[in-house]
């Protein structure tokens, strides 16, 4: 099987390299509003926001830079399928200008936006990044009442285009093959995430990632993008970022045998995602046999708490729990090669050693 990734460098208000209607599912996370650190892009891109900065008008920067996100989700609308999911990574902010403490709420501005555009929102998922730090609630004090709730989640807003769901090809193969396990379900559609990091923090600390530009990137861990892409695309679909920072999200997709497509602002990240893809081989193996492995140790307890599976994969060796599973095949990356931002992968079936007896 053959994959594409095709990266723009500009702005994606204006995605005019895209067909309507050509796209089954965008996974993004925006610059949040009011996060101190992307004041100067959303001024960059408004002199208007820029003055509300300098005149300390909050509210007035707050909803001119959701006017900005605006002309992105608007062409987000064109181009996604009938039918097909937005998921949208974003966090609350919370502020002091002049001296006023307050939240920004990015995520309701952002619902009401794909609300008005068109979009049915679907339960959304709250996920916490890992955090260990002891002194996150210094400054709020121990007195009563003047002290603040700490923001520790985000949200993933999930949306899909129009009243309709996506229609595909009954009994497609792609379709099956590209299920999860019964045991993934449970917990990945559940609405509280509070795993996420695994896979990225493998990735990330590799000394070949350069901290500071990763930093400025704000990017999320890649095991958030995989299992947004393997919950709501199958094989061949192809992934949108508007938003792409380093291509965490092209990066996932490339480990899930899906096509996708980048807008990115800043060209320069683009020497980071080629570091990033020097390992894809070695990433792709890794997360198929950690999903598999998984896999194996969850039906050997099965078999023992519960009872003897009655389905067997026709891919694998191993039992799983329902009829949806047994066409369950993953891939790996074969070869790949670049071309002026474009990236051609080539994928083959995973073959799977398991380490443990079922
Ligand atoms: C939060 S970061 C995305 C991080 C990404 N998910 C990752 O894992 O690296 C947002 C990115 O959007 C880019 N950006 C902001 N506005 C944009 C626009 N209108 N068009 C294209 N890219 C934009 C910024 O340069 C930034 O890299």
């Amino acid at each position: 099987m053959e994959t594409i990734h095709n990266v723009f460098f500009k702005n994606s208000s204006d995605m005019c390299e895209l067909n309507s209607e050509s796209v089954d599912l965008m996974i993004t996370s925006p610059p949040y509003p009011m996060i101190e650190m992307w004041d100067l892009l959303f001024s960059s891109l408004n002199d208007e926001i820029k003055e509300a900065f300098e005149e300390k008008d909050g509210k007035r920067a707050f909803n001119l830079i959701h006017k900005e996100l605006d002309k992105v989700w608007i062409e987000v609308t064109r181009v996604l399928k009938p039918g097909g999911i937005a998921c949208v990574n974003i966090g609350d902010a919370t502020r002091t200008i002049g001296k006023n403490f307050q939240l920004f709420p990015n995520h309701v501005k952002i619902t009401t936006s794909f609300l008005n555009y068109g979009f049915n929102e679907l339960p959304s998922i709250l996920w916490r990044k890992p955090t260990n730090s002891p002194n996150k609630f210094l400054g709020s004090g121990v007195l009563p009442p003047n002290a603040y709730v700490t923001l520790e989640h985000e949200y993933i807003l999930i949306f899909r285009k129009g009243d309709v769901k996506r229609v595909i090809v009954p009994k497609s193969e792609k379709r099956y093959n590209s299920a999860f396990f019964w045991e993934e379900r449970n917990k990945w559609f559940s609405d509280i995430w509070d795993d996420m990091g695994g896979i990225s923090q493998k990735l990330h600390t590799k000394s070949t990632t350069p901290n500071k530009l990763r930093e400025r990137s704000a990017a999320f861990p890649l095991g958030l993008a995989y299992r947004l892409i393997n919950m709501f695309s199958i094989y061949g679909d192809v992934i949108l970022d508007p938003f792409w920072g380093t291509g965490t999200t092209s990066l996932a997709a490339m480990v899930s045998a899906r096509n996708s497509i980048g807008y990115e602002l800043k060209s320069e990240f683009i020497d980071l995602f080629k570091k990033r893809i020097e390992e894809l081989k070695q990433l792709n193996t890794d997360i198929n046999n950690k999903r598999l492995n998984r896999h194996v140790k969850f039906i050997n307890k099965y078999k023992k708490e519960v009872k003897d599976p009655k389905y067997k994969s026709n891919h694998y060796e191993f039992p799983v729990i329902t009829k949806q599973e047994i066409n369950l095949l993953l891939y790996s990356v074969k070869n790949h090669c670049e071309n002026r931002n474009k990236f051609i992968l080539n994928h083959e079936k995973f073959l799977f050693n398991s380490r443990i007896d079922y």
